[in-house]
């Protein structure tokens, strides 16, 4: 389905109980809201599942402003009020988690409980900085192609990378159907972004943090240091899982997942 929010054409989906609590789903870069599908599944019954493509990404538009993890929280609030959702639970994978956290920093009033997966606070250092200027610039030299097959050995585990053929060609799809100018701009975007680890302690929600153990892009040790800051948050470390866990171990994700929200339930 498609929706006009913030001058831009976004694609998403809705699905199941309409007074059941809202969970939306944020996907990660350079993906698309597809990477939740066994999640959707998984969940519908119980809730009502929100996943949209990220403005660029997927089939949503880009339209002309520069990207910014703020502008993908004002889109995401604008979806929210279009879809006339007050308060929801945000479920973020990792530039998923970035936008959940920032969205929740600055407007903690509509949100009721997050799952932040594969994800971390802290901004780029340096050195993930020059990673990403190299990036753009074989983007730019060798096409979208290459990068695809540079970037796939490091959203794996070794371990799924021998078993998971369809996961590994549908995150391949994903990447090459994301226009060079979605993947530059996004790049940029999240290479600039802000920390949000100096406000974790003010988060009021309870929060679901989990991670692939051989996680290499937002390792364990950050999942821990979140958990840390943020009180009464639980922490799960997936086994078999690098960093797209929801699609390399969605059985132990799901039931994580769904034990969360159903403990969670009376709150939400
Ligand atoms: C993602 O999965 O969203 C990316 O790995 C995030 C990043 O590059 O920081």
């Amino acid at each position: 389905m498609k929706i006009t929010i913030n001058d831009i054409a976004v694609n998403y989906s809705d699905e199941g109980e309409k007074g059941a609590p809202a969970v939306i789903f944020i996907h990660g870069f350079p993906f698309n809201r597809s990477m939740w599908n066994m999640q959707l599944k998984a969940l519908k019954d119980s809730c009502r599942v929100i996943s949209y493509d990220i403005r660029g990404h997927g089939t949503s538009d880009p339209g002309n402003e520069i990207f910014s993890i703020e502008l993908f929280v004002k889109d995401l609030l604008a979806l929210m009020d279009a879809l006339k959702i007050k308060k929801a639970v945000l479920c973020g994978l990792s530039m998923g988690g970035y936008i959940a956290l920032n969205a929740i920093e600055n407007y903690p009033e509509r949100f009721i409980a997050l799952m932040l997966c594969d994800t971390t606070c802290i901004a780029d250092t340096p050195e993930v900085k020059e990673k990403r200027m190299n990036a753009i610039e074989s983007i730019r030299k060798n096409g979208v192609e290459k990068y695809a097959e540079e970037s796939i050995k490091n959203f794996f585990a070794p371990e799924s990378i021998t078993v998971k053929y369809n996961e590994i060609d549908a995150i391949r799809g994903m990447i090459v159907k994301t226009s060079e100018q979605t993947l530059l701009k996004t790049l940029l975007a999240l290479s600039v972004r802000k920390e949000t680890c100096s406000k974790l302690s003010e988060i009021r929600v309870p929060v679901l943090i989990m991670v692939g153990k051989e996680d290499k892009i937002t390792p364990p040790a950050a999942a821990q240091f979140m958990h840390e800051k943020i009180k009464g948050s639980s922490l799960h470390i997936l086994e078999h899982a690098g960093h797209l866990s929801n699609m390399e171990n969605p059985g132990e994700f799901n039931s994580t997942l769904m034990t969360f929200i159903g403990s969670k339930r009376n709150d939400l």
